[in-house]
């Protein structure tokens, strides 16, 4: 059942656990992360970047392709599809095509500018009945060309965005997109109860989940963390099981080659991180 994430995020804060967002790049991606949500009966946010909005031939293509397997897969677990980090014009882009969720990523303009945009943008979305997620403090790393420093959000300026009516509020809280590097110093929690201690009970979004070990999400989840991002483990294990089916010489034994033998270990590897991930994040059998 495709629904706006709201009523999900709202639900994730009162029972204290958290929603994933994974992010979809094709077919396989889809199917498996909606396959894993309907066997757990578990809420899911089907995260998709302009980047990867574009490799699927733009956002009408992933809106009909989600709605129409949602429909044919018998799916009825809540599932949002929502813009990853997006941009102004992509946040209109995605509200014509169809999405029940989107993010304005404001985080790189100076606050006054950030916060002009995503009131704009919050209204359009809530007249259209689809959920906002807004940043401040940008995320570290590299995510489709887009760098941050992986700064921690000042609480104040996040009250601010917070207050504008979003559903869900992205902060920094030296948090990084990717693989973490050794010299991780880990999340700052101190900044995150702060934020929390400004924002109520505004559901807070963690991105860059891959590689956070399981305390930490924890703690972050107790603190006020409702949405969890994961997008590189997938990816990782994804060409991990591939990897190994090519090493194998799978793909010359019989007819291995054909694309649905081919991808389909590493479609089994993307639901068995799905499924560690919605059991550590707390949302199974939460739908
Ligand atoms: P990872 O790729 O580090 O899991 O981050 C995903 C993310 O935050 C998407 O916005």
């Amino acid at each position: 059942m495709l629904v706006s994430a709201t009523e999900m995020l709202r639900k994730a804060v009162e029972g204290h656990y958290a929603v994933g967002q994974f992010n979809i790049n094709n077919l396989e991606w889809t199917k498996s992360i909606l396959q894993t949500a309907q066997e757990l009966q578990s809420p899911v946010i089907l995260g998709v970047s302009e980047g990867a909005g574009k490799y699927m031939t733009g956002f009408k293509t992933v809106a009909a392709m989600v709605g129409a397997m949602i429909d044919e897969m018998g799916i009825t677990v809540p599932v949002a599809t929502h813009l990853d980090h997006g941009t102004y014009d992509g946040c209109y882009k995605c509200i014509k095509a169809g999405f029940s969720s989107i993010m304005f990523d404001g985080s790189h303009y100076p606050i006054d500018e950030n916060v002009a945009k995503t009131k704009e943008l919050v209204a359009i979305a809530h007249a259209m009945g689809i959920s906002i997620e807004a940043e401040v403090g940008a995320i570290g790393g590299e995510e489709d060309g887009v760098v941050g420093m992986g700064e921690c959000a000042d609480p104040d300026e996040c009250k601010m965005i917070a207050d504008l009516g979003i559903d869900f509020l992205a902060a920094g809280i030296g948090n990084i997109h990717g693989k973490y590097p050794a010299n991780w110093k880990g999340l700052s929690f101190e900044t995150l109860a702060a934020i929390k201690a400004k924002t109520g009970d505004m559901p807070l979004v963690l991105h860059g989940g891959t590689g956070i070990p399981a305390d930490m999400i924890r703690k972050a989840i107790d603190l006020g963390v409702a949405k969890i991002n994961v997008n590189t483990e997938c990816q990782l294990s994804f060409a991990a099981a591939t990897r190994k089916y090519i090493e194998e010489g799978k793909d010359e034994q019989g007819k291995g080659y054909d694309p649905r033998k081919l991808l389909a270990p590493g479609a089994a590897a993307i639901k068995e991180t799905v499924k560690e991930k919605m059991e550590l994040f707390g949302s199974v059998g939460k739908a």
